[in-house]
């Protein structure tokens, strides 16, 4: 008796470990928990809300605007030696970079170019987040020492001599300019400077005006440079479908274990969050300093510019109201925390896009990922990353993952 009861059992036994192989081995895809599931809804591209209006520039979302202003971002006459536009470092076919560790204009700048692509969703502009707008942003280069050389006054002529019908179809009647000085603005040419010294406050504001609009089109422009949808946007579509076997067509079995680091014991997704896989705000992440430039002190910087900023969000060429100034006004301007703070690029088409962090520190993703698994002091202040050991085929398969991030630019003119 005893024995067939315990013959019985083992028969039981069997089927049920069978049944399990059979539930393992026929399963074509690894199982997310319900929380893994939400994790990955809020990384797909579907996640990206429509995009808000930005209260400073009314004129961000008018088409003539982005027209005019994808003009001006490939004007290189827009610059000192008339060889230099946005286009130059912000690369279509690059993602909207360059693919080197420093930008080069006119000269070279001391940090590398960042991609555009989504960046009308980014509250802070910059990898230190010195400026609170795209349109704010786009007056840097363009009288920056290295980047386009040139002053506000010399643009404005350019804008009254070939560009005034589409200019004013925008903004209305161009002031009359045509008597201003040739070179003049607040920049460090000491003979542009000292020619916008000796112009009238109504002359600087006519020209600062004119100035700021140019902004505002090239922001309108950029605002429609988003990326599209990537191979791992297919995956999460798939999985919410229940279509577990196209899901896993999809993405590889080294793309999962990879996605399932980022998302689990990597914990990149601490940052790197959100459709743009990016959380938009800044992190001492420990990334080495380069011996031959200046020292960076990140947002430390930022931070104070932004808050003196002749363009920002409460300034006079603002079209937003006080309210609508929400993260300048209650943004933390100082504190040790913000030394060597960097904004976390998206990393949507990250792959191929290197070399890698704010001055190119890492020529390739691997460098990268072996930087996140030894997690090394910070140069300066405190680094928010803990050692992470990752093993070889781990730091593999997190780059696999990466790779499904790929996907086309949209820029298309609506
Ligand atoms: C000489 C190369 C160069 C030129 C020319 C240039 N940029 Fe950049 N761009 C850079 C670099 C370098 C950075 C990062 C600089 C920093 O953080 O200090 C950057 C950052 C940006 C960002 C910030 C992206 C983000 O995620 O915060 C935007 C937007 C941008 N540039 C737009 C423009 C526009 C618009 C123009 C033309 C008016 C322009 N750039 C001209 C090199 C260039
Ligand atoms: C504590 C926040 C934080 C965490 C966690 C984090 N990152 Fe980053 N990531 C950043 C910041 C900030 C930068 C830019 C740093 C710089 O340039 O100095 C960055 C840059 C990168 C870059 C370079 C992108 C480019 O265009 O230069 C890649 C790739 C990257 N991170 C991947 C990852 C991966 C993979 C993980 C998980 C292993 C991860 N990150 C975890 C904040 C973080």
């Amino acid at each position: 008796m005893k024995s067939r009861v315990l013959i019985g059992l083992a028969v039981v036994g069997v089927i049920l470990v069978g049944a399990g192989i059979v539930v393992m081995f026929g399963q074509s895809q690894p199982l997310w928990s319900d929380d893994e599931m939400a994790m990955l809804r809020s990384l797909s591209i579907d996640s990206l809300p429509a995009l808000p209006p930005d209260p400073s520039n009314r004129y961000g979302d008018d088409p003539a605007a982005a027209r005019l202003g994808e003009k001006l971002f490939f004007d290189v006459r827009f610059s000192s030696n008339g060889q230099v536009s946005c286009g130059t470092c912000h690369k279509p076919e690059l993602d909207f970079q360059d693919g080197t560790p420093l930008g080069h204009g006119v000269s070279t700048t001391q940090r590398r170019t960042m991609s555009i692509v989504g960046t009308a969703y980014s509250p802070w502009l910059f990898w230190d987040g010195r400026k609170d707008s795209q349109w704010a942003q786009a007056l840097g280069p363009l009288e920056s020492a290295v980047e386009h050389g040139g002053n506000r006054t010399f643009y404005a002529h350019l804008v009254d001599q070939f560009y005034r019908a589409d200019y004013e179809a925008i903004f209305g009647p161009m002031p009359n300019i045509s008597l201003l000085p040739l070179n003049a603005g607040p920049v460090a040419d000491p003979d542009a400077k000292a020619a916008w010294e000796t112009m009238t406050s109504e002359d600087q504001e006519a020209v600062t005006r004119i100035y700021a609009n140019m902004g505002k089109a090239i922001a309108a422009y950029e605002r429609l440079i988003m990326p599209g949808q990537a191979r791992f946007d297919a995956y999460v579509q798939a999985l919410n479908a229940s279509k577990t076997d196209q899901a896993a067509s999809i993405l590889t079995s080294d793309e999962q274990a990879g996605l399932r680091l980022f998302i689990g014991k990597a914990n990149c997704t601490q940052c790197h969050n959100g459709p743009l896989f990016t959380d938009n705000h800044f992190h001492n992440t420990g990334v080495p300093s380069v011996a031959t430039l200046p020292e960076d002190t990140g947002r430390a910087q930022g931070a104070l510019q932004v808050q003196h900023d002749e363009f920002n969000c409460l300034s006079q060429y603002s079209d937003a109201k006080p309210e609508d100034c929400a993260e300048l006004q209650y943004m933390i301007a100082e504190g040790d925390e913000l030394i060597r703070q960097f904004k976390p690029p998206s990393l949507r088409n990250v792959v191929g896009r290197g070399p890698y962090m704010h001055a190119g520190q890492f020529t390739t993703l691997e460098e990268v990922i072996a930087h996140y698994s030894t997690a090394p002091a910070a140069p300066v202040g405190h680094s928010e990353i803990h050692p992470l050991n990752l093993s070889q085929e781990e730091i593999w398969q997190l780059i696999a993952f990466l790779g499904t991030l790929s996907g086309p630019v949209n820029a298309e003119q609506q």
